[in-house]
C-alpha cells in the first residue's frame, strides 16, 4: 500500500494555516494527505497551539483521517517529508512595522516586499530558509520545498544560487488575484480567463489576457482604461488608478506592486498619511491577527473563519495545494510560479528565478517561455533582478558594502547617501535578527 503524503508547514502557527488546511481538506480525494506537520518557534508557539487547535477541528468535520502533528522540533517534523511549506516571518510583524516605518523617515517608500522594507525582510529570511533547505538534504532529500515567505522572488533566488538545492518553486498569489480582478472587471467566471503572465515576483506583467481562449488583451485594456473603479489590487494595496494613456501605451497589465515604481511619490504620501493616522500595514494586520486568533480559539469553529480574506495574502495557501495536487498528479496544467529562467526570459539570467506561467508536471514547472519582456518592462525588471540577486549575496555573506549596493541600487531609493543613512539605522533596529552581519 502506498503511504499516504506527508507535508511539513514551517511557519505553521500563521493566521494563514486554516487556508491551507481547507484547501488540503478539498483535494482529499486526488491528494491523500496522511500527515500534517505545523512547526513553529518558541516565540510562536501560542499562535501554533491556536491556529493548530483550529486545523485539528477542520480536520475531524471533514472526516478525514489526516493526522496533524504540532511541534516545536522542526527537525523531527521534516523526517521523510514530501513537500515542505515555509510561510515564516523572521522578527515576527514588529519586524516588518519597522521596515515600513524606518524608510518614510528618509522620505522612501517603506514596504514588506519593496525597496528597503523588501531588502531587510530579506536579510533576516534568507539565513533561516537556507538553514532548512541544509536539514531537508538530509532529513527529505527527495521533498520539493514550496516556499511563500516572502520576499519570495528573492528567497528563491537565494535558494537557487547559494545552495544546491533544486526542487524549490516560490508561491505568491499576486498571478491569482491578477486574474481574479480581471474576471471581475469582464464581470465572467474566474475559469474563463487566462493570462500570459511573466517578470519577477511582485513585479509581473499580464502580457495577454484571454477570454474563452481568445485573445482579449485589447478590448480588456480598452475596459481597464475607461472604467472608472478599479484598476485591480489587493487588500494591502491602495487602489490608486493607472494613467490610463500609460496602460494603453505599455500594452500590458501591471501587478498592483508596480504602484510603488510606477506612482512612487502618491504611494509615499499614502503611505505616510496612513502611518499616522491608522499606522502602517503591519501594525493594521496586527490588529486583524488579533481578531483571527480571538476567532481561531472559539471551539466551536472548525472552518476557515470569512474574515481571512481581508489579508493581503487570501489565496496565497489555495495556489500552494494546486500545485502541490498538480505536482502529486502529473497534471501538466499551467500555474504561475517562481523558478529557474533557464533561458524563459531572455533578458535574465539563466540561473536567476522569475515569476512565469508553468506546465506544473511531477518533475516540477517547467516554464512557458516568452522570447522577451517588452523592452517599456525590461529595465525595470532587470534593475530589481541585480538588486534581489545583490541582497541575497548580502544576506549571506552579511558583508556591509554589498547591503548597501543593493539598498543603493534599489530605485526606490534616491542615492548613495540616502542608502547608507536607512542602512544604519536599520542593521542596528533589526541587529538581533542578522546575526551574519556580526553587529
Ligand atoms: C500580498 C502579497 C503577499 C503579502 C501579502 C501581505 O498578497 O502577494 O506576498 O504577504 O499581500 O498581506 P498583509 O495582509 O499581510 O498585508
Amino acid at each position: 500500500m502506498n503511504k499516504g503524503i506527508k507535508i511539513v508547514t514551517i511557519g505553521g502557527g500563521s493566521s494563514y494555516t486554516p487556508e491551507l488546511i481547507e484547501g488540503f481538506i478539498k483535494r482529499y480525494d486526488s491528494l491523500p494527505i496522511s500527515e500534517i506537520w505545523l512547526v513553529d518557534i518558541p516565540e510562536g508557539e501560542e499562535k501554533l497551539n491556536i491556529v493548530g487547535g483550529l486545523a485539528k477541528r477542520m480536520v475531524k468535520e471533514a472526516g478525514l483521517p489526516i493526522e496533524v502533528h504540532l511541534t516545536l522540533d522542526r527537525r523531527k517534523a521534516l523526517k521523510d517529508a514530501d513537500f515542505v511549506t515555509t510561510q515564516l516571518r523572521v522578527g515576527l510583524l514588529d519586524a516588518r512595522a519597522k521596515d515600513e516605518r524606518i524608510p518614510l523617515k528618509y522620505g522612501v517608500i517603506g514596504q514588506e516586499t519593496n525597496g528597503p522594507g523588501g531588502l531587510f525582510k530579506g536579510l533576516r529570511t534568507i539565513p533561516v530558509i537556507l538553514d532548512i533547505v541544509k536539514d531537508m538534504e538530509e532529513l527529505c532529500p527527495d521533498a520539493w520545498l514550496i516556499n511563500f515567505a516572502n520576499p519570495a522572488g528573492m528567497v528563491t533566488e537565494a535558494v537557487l544560487r547559494h545552495s544546491n538545492w533544486k526542487k524549490v518553486i516560490g508561491l505568491c498569489n499576486v498571478p491569482v488575484m491578477m486574474k481574479m480582478s480581471v474576471a471581475e472587471l469582464l464581470d465572467v467566471d474566474p475559469k474563463r480567463v487566462h493570462m500570459d503572465l511573466a517578470g519577477l515576483n511582485h513585479m509581473v506583467y499580464g502580457l495577454n489576457v484571454y477570454l474563452d481562449g481568445e485573445l482579449y488583451t485589447e478590448q480588456y485594456i480598452d475596459k481597464l482604461t475607461s472604467n472608472d473603479s478599479s484598476s485591480g489590487t489587493m487588500k494591502n494595496i491602495i487602489d490608486l488608478k493607472w494613467e490610463p494613456d500609460f496602460i494603453k501605451a505599455l500594452q500590458a497589465i501591471p501587478c498592483p506592486y508596480h504602484r510603488y515604481y510606477y506612482k512612487t511619490d502618491e504611494m509615499f504620501e499614502e503611505e505616510s498619511n496612513a502611518a499616522k493616522a491608522e499606522g502602517t500595514r503591519a501594525e493594521v494586520v496586527q490588529k486583524l491577527e488579533k481578531e483571527l486568533f480571538e476567532l481561531y480559539n472559539d471551539e466551536k469553529l472548525a472552518i476557515k473563519p470569512p474574515q481571512l480574506e481581508n489579508r493581503g495574502g487570501a489565496y496565497y495557501s489555495d495556489a500552494a495545494c494546486s500545485l502541490i495536487d498538480s505536482i502529486y498528479n502529473d497534471r501538466k496544467d499551467i500555474q504561475t510560479v517562481n523558478t529557474i529562467n533557464n533561458g524563459a526570459i531572455a533578458s535574465i539570467p539563466d540561473e536567476s528565478a522569475i515569476e512565469i506561467n508553468c506546465v506544473i508536471t511531477k518533475d516540477g514547472p517547467k516554464p512557458i517561455g516568452i522570447g522577451d519582456l517588452p523592452v517599456a518592462t525590461r529595465g525595470l525588471v532587470q534593475q530589481i533582478k541585480s538588486f534581489e540577486r545583490i541582497a541575497a549575496e548580502a544576506a549571506v555573506t552579511g558583508d556591509y558594502q554589498t547591503a548597501l549596493l543593493a539598498m543603493t541600487i534599489n530605485p526606490l531609493v534616491p542615492s548613495d547617501t540616502v542608502a547608507k543613512q536607512i542602512l544604519d539605522e536599520m542593521l542596528e533596529a533589526h541587529k538581533d535578527y542578522l546575526p551574519q552581519f556580526q553587529l
